[in-house]
């Protein structure tokens, strides 16, 4: 902190795009406000960009762009320090600089916490410094805190979230107007809601980054990108969310982590939630994160998951917190992952199942199916069969069973002679037993 009578703190920016350029307008257009709710005023020094000549959504003060990244990060004058490049590196090698030369952090970068944040809160702890990351999950939402601070006396159970607008956006869409996945994602990118290359957001990646980091704050304890398990979108078909909507079901790419005795599990994927849940009702880009606790009970964090004014909204509310925390020269919580707990594997995850399977449209087809489930002890909840000429679909809607079980059942029904395909497997979520 500059040592003058009256204090001021100093911010670096670095990065300027989506999030950045957002942050250094909110930054410059409510320095009074800001300055008033931290009690001193925030001063930008420095915002590091690659490009000195790109184009920019905001007009950053005269002199204060550089390609030094590095060097305004751990700067010895600079207070705070907000990272918004994203990945791995040289982010990271920045956010430990800037913590090593005093500097508090806030961050939106959930690829780096996921797959490290380990290494970033061990180097805050040694700093005695904050690191904050609101931004990192969900956009403008507040999740991180609630589940940081607010829950913090509380046992969280399950947390279930839409947490990728993009993938949100195309089912959605699916479910609307019938459209298939490509369709339903060219449409997407052309309104901007999906990169020119998607396969971060539609195969899950992001969402998997997102569910590790809730995961270890809901739980107490690490779980990394790679701990996730990841299917995404790509497979589902409009068969199958006109299936999810004969049974009153949508379809959404859910994050998923539970805790089990000692355990936890985390994984992500698309599942069939009733119309009932209040997920269901997240439409178009949203976000939303339902958490289940014991005390709290039931509760839904629901708002605008990315973008640019969202996402540094987020920021901004870190910032005014570590700027406080650093008048005061108090540090809010750090990682809290003493419950150290083991992630369990897929195979052991316990859910209900919609299995689509094409069969001979015989007598006792219907027995033999039913007797396969049984094999594998996967009770059946239900079961429609529509008749196609010679064939027939069975659409079977199960109790709850582990992924193993599931696994082998399919594995048993494709060899069935009787079988011609399984269509479609999907997991149904936030309903019965
Ligand atoms: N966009 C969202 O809706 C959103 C939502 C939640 C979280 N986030 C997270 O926020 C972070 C930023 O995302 P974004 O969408 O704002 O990214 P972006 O638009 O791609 O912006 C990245 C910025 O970093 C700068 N940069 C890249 N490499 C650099 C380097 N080596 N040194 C200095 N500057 C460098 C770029 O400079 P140039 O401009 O000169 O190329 C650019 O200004 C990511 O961690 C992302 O996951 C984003």
């Amino acid at each position: 902190m500059s040592g003058s009578r009256q204090p001021r703190l100093k911010v670096a920016v670095l990065g300027c795009g989506s999030v950045g350029s957002q942050v250094v307008r909110l930054l410059t257009e409510q320095a009074d406000d800001l300055a008033a709710r931290v009690g001193a005023p925030v001063d930008l020094v420095g915002v590091a960009v690659r490009r000195l000549d790109a184009a920019r959504e905001v007009q950053v003060p005269e002199g204060l762009l550089t390609t030094d990244a590095l060097g305004l990060a751990t700067r010895e004058d600079v207070d705070l320090v907000i990272e918004v490049i994203g990945g791995i590196e040289p982010a990271r090698s920045l956010i430990l600089g800037a913590l090593e030369s005093g500097a508090s952090v806030v961050t939106a970068n959930k690829a780096l916490l996921a797959e490290d944040g380990s290494t970033l809160f061990e180097a805050a702890e040694k700093a005695g410094r904050d690191l904050y990351y609101e931004a990192a999950v969900a956009g403008a939402i507040p999740i991180v805190r609630p589940l940081r601070e607010s829950l913090a006396g509380d046992k969280v159970t399950r947390v279930l979230g839409i947490v990728n607008g993009t993938t949100n956006f195309i089912l959605d869409k699916m479910d609307t107007s019938g459209a298939g996945f490509s369709e339903a994602l060219e449409e997407a990118q052309d309104l901007g809601y999906a990169e020119a290359d998607p396969t971060a957001d539609v195969e899950g990646f992001d969402a998997a980054a997102k569910a590790a980091i809730l995961a270890s704050l809901a739980f107490h304890t690490r779980v990394t990108a790679s701990d996730v398990y990841r299917e995404g979108i790509s497979e589902v078909t409009a068969a199958d969310v006109e299936s999810a909507r004969e049974m009153n079901s949508v379809v959404k790419l859910l994050a998923i982590c539970e805790l089990k005795g000692d355990a936890v599990s985390a994984r992500v994927h698309p599942a069939m939630i009733p119309l009932s849940h209040p997920l269901a009702s997240v439409r178009g880009a949203y976000n939303a994160v339902f958490v289940e606790s014991e005390a709290a009970g039931q509760l839904m964090f629901y708002g605008p998951g990315a973008g640019g004014s969202p996402t540094a909204s987020a920021v901004l509310g870190d910032l005014v917190t570590v700027a406080r925390n650093r008048l005061d020269d108090v540090r809010g919580p750090g990682e809290s992952a003493y419950a150290a707990r083991t992630v369990l594997p897929m195979g052991e995850t316990v859910t209900r199942y919609h299995v689509a399977i094409d069969v001979e449209d015989r007598a006792g087809v219907l027995a033999a199916v039913a007797t396969a489930f049984a094999e594998h002890d996967v009770s059946i909840q239900t079961v429609r069969q529509e008749g196609r000429g010679a064939e027939a679909q069975l659409v079977v809607v199960s109790h709850r069973a582990t992924d193993a079980q599931l696994s082998d059942t399919v594995e048993h029904l494709r060899k069935m002679d009787i079988v011609r395909d399984v269509t479609s497997v999907m997991r149904v979520e936030g309903g019965g037993e």
